[in-house]
């Protein structure tokens, strides 16, 4: 059993690499009773700051699961920082004893920060990445990244710039603009249902967020945008990943928060 949560493809990437049919995490948190056993039971999930996603916390700390083997894989763009040891002890805090955790790089979807056209240019060897994953994961190897020196300075800049501008990490700095031709695909593909079409033109419902950057992403209008953004012209989705994929994976239909 595999769960994902994704915004621009890349986790769920990963997921249909190893399994047939992933769970995706905001699909299964509409459930009444999160309960799940198996053999081996596994999530994929981004690294976001150093941590995890808000939305994949709330689920590893609301679901109860039974597994003899219990991995994860945290795909992400830039510096994997302490995430592996983040995500371990996080997990173990909610009743996990992680037994496999391996950091995958990919193209790095942080808008503020990176130029999606020169990010899907670069070569990070993703499928290599992924097929020692598998193996590991089939051996059912033991293994916990150690935080390094390099990763503890990253996690502590990065902490710091979030803590000085939260706007940068928390959805604040997200500028629906008036160019939303009210298509609905904002909506549709935000894990957590903050996005509402009213009057014909996108608005978020609470402007604190996962930040997952998926409206941003996927607006076929390019009309979402950021107080800072490398290159506002250029987006991006995985390419073995349909816009279909990542409804299928988000919506959260007519939800109310
Ligand atoms: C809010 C946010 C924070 C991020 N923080 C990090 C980070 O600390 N280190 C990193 O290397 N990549 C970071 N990333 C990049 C993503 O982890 C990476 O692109 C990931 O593979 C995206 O997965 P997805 O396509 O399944 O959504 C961040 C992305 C977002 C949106
Ligand atoms: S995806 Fe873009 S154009 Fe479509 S409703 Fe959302 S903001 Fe408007
Ligand atoms: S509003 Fe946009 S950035 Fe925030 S959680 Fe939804 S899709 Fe992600």
């Amino acid at each position: 059993m595999l769960f994902y949560y994704t915004a621009t493809g890349n986790c769920l990437y990963v997921a249909k690499m190893m399994e047939e049919n992933p769970k995706s995490i905001p699909q299964e948190l509409k459930k009444a009773k999160l309960e799940y056993k198996d053999d081996i039971i596994g999530i994929v999930a981004p690294i976001y700051a150093g941590e995890l996603p808000k939305t994949v916390r709330r689920f590893i700390g609301s679901a109860k699961f039974e597994a003899n083997y219990f991995y994860m894989i945290l795909t992400y763009g830039n510096r994997d920082s302490v995430a592996g040891i983040w995500s371990y002890n996080y997990c173990y805090s909610n009743g996990i004893d992680m037994n496999y955790i391996q950091t995958i790089k990919m193209v790095d979807n942080y808008l503020p920060a990176f130029d999606m056209e020169e990010q899907i240019a670069m070569d990070k060897k993703e499928d290599e990445q992924i097929k020692i994953a598998i193996e590991n994961i089939q051996k059912r190897v033991h293994f916990i990244p150690s935080p390094t020196k390099e990763g503890i300075a990253a996690y502590k800049m990065v902490s710091q710039r979030f803590h000085e501008h939260p706007e940068m990490n928390n959805g604040e700095s997200i500028i629906m603009s008036n160019r939303c031709v009210g298509c609905q695909i904002c909506k549709q593909v935000c894990p957590i249902g903050n996005i509402k079409v009213i009057d014909g033109k996108a608005k978020r419902k609470n402007k604190v967020c996962d930040f997952c950057l998926a409206c941003v992403h996927h607006c076929p209008f390019q009309a979402i945008d950021l107080v800072t953004d490398k290159n506002p012209k250029a987006r991006y989705r995985h390419f073995g990943i349909t816009l279909k994929d990542i409804v299928k994976s988000n919506d959260q239909g007519e939800k109310e928060l």
